[in-house]
């Protein structure tokens, strides 16, 4: 018999031909079904999920009483509850490593366009304000020799230190939870304390995942700490940052500029004040969003998918108990 699965992400055309040979696929493609009374009633029969950012708590759960799998379609999972779907014997998948160096990459635009104000100056541009030469009050600043200050040196953030170090020159300090040993020897990352990282940092790159210990990491505290000069990115998850400090910093002068893929709420409201404020690059949590790489993302999530439903152990299972218990 055929496992019941809800596809509630837009994925590829011949990706959800290869989970239809084993399963049944409702599919949604708008956020909005999401809330629909359809899918909870689909939700009451479904063994598998598969897609990205749906909150999978204990009020969700609760109303899928079949449910054996549910597979991000991204790196980050801070939308499951992974401790309730633990208890509940509900595998937990997401789609690490193919997505690293796009990520990365992302990063590293967001920290250029940052420094060189390469958004800022292409509007100028457009807007036929390149009359005479360019004023000095649009200079920006090097990135290559300055210190990069990474705050949570998993996958992502070794794949921008081998950019900032091979690439740029750049001196890397870096705090994480753990210590990281290549980046250390191949990239001549130095860990450091966060506060001593903020202090010392010309561009302060967060990372890390979004939990109870990162939610709210940087706030006026630690703007306080970095230098005027400084340049904050933020790839992680908005949650890390509180936003309205932020907002201030930039506005006060306490730090620079910021280049921003990550919000609070998202979409990002056209009223926040982020995006009235010259310094700030801002991008729609696009961190992996090429065609090649959201491919792969969505390929790893339906192999994961079925993969579980078949009794084989998926291979970015993350919380294997939960497996165990069932097999
Ligand atoms: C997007 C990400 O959230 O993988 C992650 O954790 O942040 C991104 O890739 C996601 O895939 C959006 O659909």
């Amino acid at each position: 018999m055929k496992h019941n699965v809800i596809v509630y992400k837009k994925i590829p055309e011949e990706i959800l031909d290869l989970i239809k040979e084993t399963c049944n696929v409702t599919y949604y493609e708008r956020e909005e079904d999401l809330s629909s009374p359809h899918f909870f009633e689909k939700l009451k029969g479904t063994d598998g999920l598969l897609g990205s950012g749906l909150k999978i708590n204990k009020e969700l759960l609760e109303q899928a009483p079949r449910l054996k799998i549910v597979c991000n379609a991204s790196v980050g999972y801070d939308n499951f509850d992974i401790a309730e779907m633990t208890k509940r014997g509900i595998m937990a998948t997401n789609t690490p490593d193919v997505l690293t160096d796009t990520t990365a990459d992302t990063v590293f635009g967001l920290l250029l366009a940052s420094a060189r104000r390469i958004s800022e100056l292409h509007n100028y541009v457009r807007e036929g304000k390149w009359n005479k030469m360019i004023e000095e009050e649009r200079f920006g600043v090097d990135v290559h020799h300055k210190v990069l200050g990474i705050i949570g040196m998993g996958r992502i953030g070794t794949a921008v230190a081998k950019r900032a170090h091979c690439g740029f020159d750049m001196k890397i300090l870096y705090h994480n939870r753990t210590r990281n040993k290549e980046a250390e020897e191949k990239y001549m990352a130095t860990y450091s304390s966060l506060d001593e990282l903020l202090k010392q940092s010309d561009f302060v790159c967060l990372l890390t995942p979004l939990s109870p210990e990162t939610k709210g990491l940087i706030g006026s505290r630690e703007f306080n700490l970095m230098k005027k000069s400084a340049v904050f990115i933020n790839a992680s998850r908005g949650g890390t940052v509180d936003e309205h400090a932020l907002i201030e910093a930039l506005k006060n002068r306490v730090i620079l500029a910021a280049g921003l893929d990550v919000y609070e709420k998202e979409p990002i409201h056209p009223d926040n004040e982020l995006l009235q404020l010259d310094r700030v690059v801002t991008l729609p949590h696009i961190g992996s969003a090429t065609g090649e790489t959201r491919f792969k993302m969505a390929m790893l999530a339906s192999e994961n998918l079925v993969q579980g439903l078949n009794e084989e152990r998926p291979s970015c299972l993350l919380n294997p108990e939960a497996w165990q218990k069932k097999f």
